[in-house]
């Protein structure tokens, strides 16, 4: 078991230079870059100012091939099935918009799921006549995954489930539900954008055939990078929605072949000094140790959800039975948005949910905006205790 006081925070704080700058409980939106993801950023971006952009990427090929590597480390998978993308959402959609639906096949997901998905749920179902099942949380708030399995048919193509809604502090049981969709042969689909960089993630344990995150949250990387996991079998059988000369060759004036590995989901033109700052970003986030990060992360959440619990006024919306670095809390007769900018007068940063983002949840909490801290390893007990101080200052 994991030791959370095993954790060198002034290391931590020293190598992050936004921590001179206020209190930051952003993770979950766009946290703070560490010092070694910057000057990967800044060194590219000079190399590029001096030699120019194709030849400095040429001449950084091997860092580029590094991040695909970095990420499979620590997902547990093969470098051939890592795509690299502009956001978790572009990751998510190349693959969810590869399967051919039709009329009357179904797609299980969950009651927290991100609006961008489920727009895109609504979409699909809107053109192809696919069916939309949401599958009702247990009793913890959580994907009821007796429920899921129950609801499985032979209709059922997809199961695309978000792991930590961008709503709250509740890890959804992702391995649970991987055992559930491959005992029924079924794909799954897991948005990873919360979750990656604040826990072990392990793609062969989750069972999951499809993972998509973002560089920007808990991994530290620079905003701008995403990337996808897919299970290298079904890239191969999957098309994906956009092809272009990177993804496949124009072999003849009536033909094109597709590249076979991950990279299919990809297009050529990106953010190359991004990439290779979120392989910098992996490294770091792997030399901590996720297991080490998340003992950390989770134990800091915890007291500040009991000590935010605690104050007169102050309703910790957290659910699940597992919960992980993100803290929401709402207070009675303030409005997310009016304390955000009371808190960030004091230099203590931290972000708001509206209903939108997660409707279906928020709507059957009866809730319309929440406020959202997100914990990360470098926060100090001390800026969690302004936090905390600043919470209860507000009535
Ligand atoms: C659960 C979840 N999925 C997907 C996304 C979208 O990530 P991106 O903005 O990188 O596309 C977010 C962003 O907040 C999120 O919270």
């Amino acid at each position: 078991m994991t030791n959370p006081a095993d954790f060198d925070i002034a290391r931590a704080r020293a190598e992050t230079p936004g921590c001179a700058h206020g209190a930051h409980f952003t993770a979950s939106g766009a946290s703070l870059m560490p010092q070694c993801v910057i000057d990967a950023i800044q060194d590219h971006v000079d190399l590029e100012a001096k030699i120019g952009g194709y030849e400095a990427e040429d001449r950084c090929r091997d860092k580029i091939e590094h991040t695909y590597d970095a990420l499979a480390d620590m997902l547990h998978c093969r470098s051939d099935e890592i795509a690299l993308v502009e956001n978790a959402t572009r990751g998510w959609d190349m693959a969810f918009y590869a399967f051919d639906f039709g009329p009357g096949d179904r797609i299980l997901t969950a009651q927290s799921e991100y609006a961008s998905n489920y727009i895109a749920y609504l979409q699909i179902a809107k053109r192809t006549g696919a069916e939309i099942v949401t599958v009702p949380d247990d009793d913890n708030g959580q994907l009821d995954v007796t429920a899921m399995a129950n609801l499985i048919d032979d209709q059922t193509k997809l199961i695309a489930v978000t792991h930590v809604p961008t709503s709250g502090g509740l890890v959804n049981p992702a391995a649970e539900i991987g055992k559930v969709a491959k005992d029924a042969g079924v794909p799954y689909l897991l948005d990873a954008c919360q979750s990656a960089g604040q826990m072990p993630l392990n793609v062969k344990e989750i069972g999951c055939d499809m993972l998509s995150a973002t560089g920007r949250k808990f991994l530290r990387g620079p905003r701008g990078t995403g990337f996808l996991y897919i299970r290298r079998e079904l890239a191969e059988e999957l098309e994906p929605p956009f092809l272009d000369l990177h993804a496949a060759t124009w072999t003849g004036p009536d033909s094109y072949e597709i590249r076979r590995d991950a990279r299919r989901f990809e297009n050529w033109e990106s953010y190359v000094a991004g990439r290779v700052g979120l392989g910098v970003a992996v490294d770091y986030a792997m030399d901590w140790g996720l297991d080490r990060i998340e003992a950390r992360v989770t134990a800091l959440a915890d007291g500040l959800r009991d000590r935010l619990d605690a104050l007169d006024g102050v309703t910790v919306r957290d659910l699940g039975a597992k919960r992980c670095g993100i803290v929401t809390f709402t207070v009675n007769g303030m409005g997310p948005e009016e304390i955000k900018l009371i808190l960030a007068r004091q230099d203590i940063h931290v972000l708001t949910s509206t209903a939108s983002g997660t409707l279906l949840d928020m709507h059957a909490r009866g809730l319309t905006e929440l406020i959202r801290a997100g914990v990360h390893y470098f926060n100090s007990e001390e800026e969690v205790d302004r936090l905390v101080g600043a919470v209860a200052a507000l009535r």
